[in-house]
């Protein structure tokens, strides 16, 4: 197939394009290199898939040096742009990953955050029907859920409660996608990712803050004394289910092709079980500050994991990497890599 990746120098993005390329597919993928924070990593992950970050420029395609993948520098919200490379591209499908992402963030930025995460979303899925892709896939967050959902969560649970805008943008980009689904019978399918983690990870997620505090020696705080369930899933497990997803597009079911499933581990994991497997690994003890407060006051539970039942009976989901082995194999590659680039 011939598929279009969007945030592909990203850490799900990375992933996917890999996997893409090992399964044979022919992979175009487009990025804006925003916040400069993070582009010593983003240029880690492009080198690593045959790109020179040093010749990267502004809407010229550079093609890859080890597969059949080509990068273009662009912004979801150049809706022309976007149009004109779907008219262009004749893509089989759209792997919609660009966002904006983060909770706390969203709250200092809600607009670019509704911008990139809503507006860009619609210029995706508009440039998908206007170059008559025939697969849209779309990266939500569990984070739809409110802070009062009860876990294991479930696709069809009330999700009309949003605490952030990051929740809020991601609820409404869930909404297009079914929109553009239902009324333009574009095959859509929407993904609500729990926790990944894994090599290149975002440097803002919670499994990459444990790592980065436990290298600088720098205090974790934990709400509600330190007792938090959560479900972090190895980005291995994700790039499989959305590999699976990509394969299988949704058939027309109560009038629109249209399928949304939670993907995670499934496993509920104690918050600090996961850090104390990611220390073991790091041979570095992590400063664990217990906070009493309530993560109610985040907009969190004390409980997030998924029921990913519908994922596994529906697309034969079978994750395999409990984090007693996936934990430490990443506290690994934070010391060899990520302090290595970052010279912490
Ligand atoms: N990683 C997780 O645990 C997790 C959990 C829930 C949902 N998600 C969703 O999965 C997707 C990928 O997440 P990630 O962890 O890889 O995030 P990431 O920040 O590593 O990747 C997103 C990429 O999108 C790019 N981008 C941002 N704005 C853009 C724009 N206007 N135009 C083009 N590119 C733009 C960024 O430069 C970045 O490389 C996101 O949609 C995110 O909301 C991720």
């Amino acid at each position: 197939m011939k598929i279009l990746v969007t945030g592909a120098a990203g850490f799900i993005g990375y992933h996917t394009v890999n996997r893409l390329l090992n399964d044979g597919h022919s992979v175009v993928g487009i990025d804006n290199l925003c916040d400069p924070a993070s582009l010593t990593l983003k240029n880690a992950r492009l080198s690593l898939l045959g790109i020179d970050p040093a010749a990267v420029a502004d809407a010229t395609p550079q093609q890859s040096t080890i597969g059949d993948f080509r990068f273009i520098k662009l912004d979801i919200l150049d809706r022309e742009a976007m149009t004109e490379l779907c008219r262009q591209g004749a893509f089989d499908c759209i792997v919609h990953l660009a966002a904006l992402a983060g909770t706390k963030p969203s709250q200092a930025d809600p607009v670019g955050f509704f911008d990139v995460n809503t507006i860009g979303t619609q210029n995706m899925l508009e440039a998908a029907r206007q170059g008559e892709v025939r697969h849209f896939f779309f990266s939500s967050s569990y984070v739809v859920h409110g802070s009062h959902a009860q876990s294991p969560l479930k696709e069809n649970d009330d999700v009309d409660t949003p605490m952030s805008m990051y929740a809020a943008s991601k609820r409404a980009g869930e909404l297009l996608c079914y929109t553009y689904a239902s009324a333009y019978k574009i095959p859509v399918t929407v993904f609500r990712f729990f926790t990944a983690y894994g090599q290149w990870g975002r440097p803002d997620s919670k499994p990459m803050r444990i790592a980065h505090a436990i290298a600088a020696g720098e205090p974790i705080t934990l709400l509600n004394d330190g007792y938090l369930v959560r479900d972090f899933t190895y980005v291995d497990d994700i790039i499989d289910g959305m590999a699976m997803a990509l394969s299988t597009p949704p058939h027309n079911a109560h009038g629109a092709p249209y399928a949304l499933y939670n993907i995670g581990r499934s496993k509920p994991v104690p918050m600090l079980s996961f850090i104390q497997s990611i220390e073991a690994a790091m041979g570095k003890a992590a400063i664990i500050e217990r906070d009493p407060a309530s993560p109610l006051t985040k907009g969190e539970s004390v409980e997030m994991y998924a029921d990913t039942g519908k994922l596994e009976s529906e697309l034969a989901y079978s994750p395999v990497w409990d984090y007693e082995e996936a934990a430490p194999m990443f506290g690994r590659w934070f010391i060899e890599n990520y302090n290595v680039t970052f010279n912490m």
